[in-house]
């Protein structure tokens, strides 16, 4: 199974992580990976990526629209 969209990451900040999340009936985290500011990633989900997790300031840019996650540093 695999899905030939692209999810796009762009750090605004360093030390964010990308947390891909197994897929099956188990949700578990199997990699992550840390963006320093200006890093992006360009990830697919797969047959064993089902989820992302994206802790830390940074844009998301999906075939749904561009999200924003915010920063757990102040
Ligand atoms: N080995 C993982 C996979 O094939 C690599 C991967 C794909 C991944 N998409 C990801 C890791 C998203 C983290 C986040 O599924």
């Amino acid at each position: 199974m695999s899905n030939s969209d692209f999810i796009v990451i762009k750090a605004e900040e360093d030390g964010v992580h990308v947390i891909g999340l197994t897929r099956g009936t188990d949700t578990k985290f199997h990699h992550s990976e840390k963006l320093d500011a200006g890093e992006v990633m360009i990830a697919q989900f797969t047959e064993h990526t089902s989820a992302m997790k994206i802790r830390g300031l940074a844009s998301i840019h999906t075939t749904n629209g561009t999200v924003q996650s915010d920063s757990k540093k102040q």
